[in-house]
């Protein structure tokens, strides 16, 4: 199994942004947690994070045929961009939407997400716990659908 993690902008900030919204926790610090949830279930695990809305747009893209899971927190492009709604769309890859903050309890502009509905699941308001939470999902979620379909 293959799965890879995408975070959006200003994620990289993690610990040093607005740490009453989204923790003291650094980026760093999430990356070895990923990474170590990886190594646990022998899962080979991509992590990558930009700035840039092309670049994941790019990522996406370079995950189809090649990644069986995605984990997703678009950050704000979440609430504006249809580019990387219709890259997760065109690679049509399982994936779980994860924001740190409960967006849907915060502005009515965070209220939009434009991934939302092609995800399999969306976990908000858990801090870093949610990637681990989205992780372990995707993780059942595709053992189950290695499961041969029963012939009767
Ligand atoms: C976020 C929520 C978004 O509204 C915001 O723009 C972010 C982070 C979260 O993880 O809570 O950058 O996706």
């Amino acid at each position: 199994m293959r799965l890879l993690v995408l975070n959006g902008p200003n994620l990289n900030l993690l610990g040093i942004r607005q740490p009453e919204i989204y923790g003291h926790t650094s980026y760093t610090d999430l990356v070895n947690l990923l990474n170590d949830w990886s190594k646990k279930h022998k899962v080979s695990l991509d992590v990558f994070q930009s700035n840039h809305e092309g670049e994941l747009v790019d990522k996406i893209q370079a995950a189809y045929q090649k990644i069986d899971g995605i984990i997703i927190n678009p950050a704000a492009y979440t609430h504006t961009s249809i580019a990387i709604r219709d890259a997760l769309a065109a690679v049509a890859i399982p994936f779980v939407e994860v924001h740190l903050s409960a967006i849907s309890q915060r502005e009515n502009y965070r209220h939009i997400s434009y991934v939302q509905d092609l995800a399999i699941k969306t976990i908000e308001g858990q801090g870093l716990a949610g990637y681990l939470q989205a992780l372990d999902f995707i993780k059942n979620y595709l053992d189950d659908s290695d499961d041969p379909s029963p012939s009767t």
